[in-house]
């Protein structure tokens, strides 16, 4: 087999990651590797996002570069784009930039090496076209992989919610989940060859089983994956704020495998700013919800996303979030400014904002979570915590992992360690990760 070799450039969510995953491992039987170093690459694949218009428009302004390397290089170079602008600009890539070889949407992956063939014969190709609820296989194959420490298991795809703001419902389709039993053989398959740790993903996990067609819920199905033997420790993301059951919040106080920590976004503060954002869920609520979990499990850390500046956003709607922010006291806070995506409700809206009173709103938001981040890392200074050694750390002479939390944890250590989960004591806290010795 004549070796060739791809370089992927992942952006957006774990979605995506996880896909490239799946590309890269489909890809292999065709003679393709990995490669870190595009200028080695026989393929470029763009893997993209287009949550946020920022992210396309840098997109596009790497496939727009990528025309003169095309022409310059000796030899085939090929130019492959798969993901959410995909899906969304479909054809229009072809013909805004021809020199792009084929064009797969978020439902067609399982199309790709055929269209790689046809690609390496010259003929560009491009495939959307969304599939039937129905389709399994296309949809859920399992990835083949190589022993690790860590694995992603999708349990469902696509969104019904439709956030008023959200592009995403159109790029992915609707929900679907994937069989009960299939994401048990999987993670059992992965338990197999050494994985300790499953992180379970969908758009929306906890609305698994509950669309199309019937599978027991979320909460069932993660007690399931939780009593697979090997498996340590089990994650999911990402949750919706209205799907959080009360069945799975006592997950967190039954559950000892299920890790600490959980993604459950409020987006606003406001409860106009959520009606408007068609959230499905009040602050009030939203902040039951987290008492609830706080009264399963005292120390689970929470993480989050919000938007400042959505349209009609004012000073004092903004204020509420930032006082969400204080009642919650977020672990960690992923934060955006609005942006109007194409064909969905909230781009009718006035934008009526300028953009450096969103920037600042932005500004003071990040610097209220910098603070709280950083209290919540001093506070595991001292503290003994079970940590799984995922692998090499940046450091010469350390290894790292992460701790219950999810917070990643560098200690000295020898690659011995790494699989193993051991305790740390944590001797630094800084803004992003911990620093810790083995305890003796
Ligand atoms: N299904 C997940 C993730 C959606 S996309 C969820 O519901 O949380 C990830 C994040 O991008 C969202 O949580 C939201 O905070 C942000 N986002 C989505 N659309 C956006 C937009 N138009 N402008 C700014 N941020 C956006
Ligand atoms: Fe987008 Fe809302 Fe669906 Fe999340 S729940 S993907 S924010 S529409
Ligand atoms: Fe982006 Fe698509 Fe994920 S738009 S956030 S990569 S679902």
């Amino acid at each position: 087999m004549n070796n060739k070799k791809i370089y992927i450039n992942t952006v957006g969510c774990q979605m995506n990651v996880n896909d490239s995953e799946r590309i890269a491992a489909m890809l292999q039987p065709l003679g393709y590797i990995q490669t870190k170093k595009r200028q080695e690459a026989d393929l470029i694949l763009f893997n993209t996002c287009t949550v946020r218009a920022g992210a396309e428009e840098s997109l596009l302004q790497n496939i727009a570069n990528l025309k003169n390397l095309k022409s310059k290089k000796t030899g085939k170079i090929l130019i492959a784009v798969a993901g959410c602008v995909a899906q969304q600009m479909g054809e229009q890539l072809l013909k805004r930039y021809p020199w792009v070889d084929l064009v797969v949407g978020t439902h067609n992956l399982h199309l790709l090496p055929d269209m790689l063939m046809d690609a390496e014969n010259g003929k560009q190709r491009v495939e959307t076209a969304f599939l039937d609820d129905n389709a399994e296989v296309e949809r859920f194959s399992a990835i083949r992989r190589e022993a690790r420490i860590s694995a992603f298991v999708t349990v469902m795809q696509g969104c019904d919610n439709f956030c008023s703001y959200c592009i995403v419902p159109f790029v992915r389709g609707r929900e679907v989940s994937r069989r009960f039993t299939d994401v048990l053989d999987e993670v059992s398959e992965l338990a197999a060859i050494g994985v300790k740790e499953i992180v379970l993903l969908g758009q929306n996990v906890n609305s698994y089983g509950i669309k199309g067609v019937k599978q027991p819920p979320f909460f069932v199905l993660l007690r399931a994956v939780t009593a697979i033997s090997g498996i340590e420790r089990v994650r999911f993301v990402t949750s919706h704020p209205k799907d959080m059951s009360d069945d799975l919040i006592s997950c967190f106080a039954e559950l000892p495998k299920l890790c600490g920590s959980l993604h459950l976004p409020a987006q606003s503060g406001s409860n106009r700013i959520l009606r408007a954002m068609n959230r499905g869920y009040t602050r009030e609520h939203y902040l039951d919800t987290i008492g609830k979990l706080r009264k399963a499990r005292p120390d689970i850390k929470i993480t989050g996303d919000m938007i400042v500046g959505f349209p009609g956003e004012t000073e004092a709607e903004f204020e509420e979030t930032l006082s969400l922010m204080e009642e919650v006291n977020y672990f960690d806070l992923f934060s955006f400014v609005y942006s109007p995506r194409p064909g969905t409700k909230a781009a009718e809206f006035d934008d009526n904002l300028e953009k450096e009173v969103k920037l600042e709103r932005l500004g003071r938001l990040q610097k209220l979570q910098g603070i709280h981040s950083r209290i919540h890392n001093e506070g595991y200074v001292g503290s003994t915590q079970r940590v799984l050694v995922e692998g090499l750390a940046k450091r010469h002479g350390q290894v790292s992992g992460r701790c219950d939390s999810g917070r990643i944890v560098n200690l000295t250590g020898t690659p011995s360690l790494i699989g193993k989960t051991v305790d740390v004591k944590i001797l630094e806290g800084y803004a992003n990760s911990l620093l810790g010795e083995l305890e003796k």
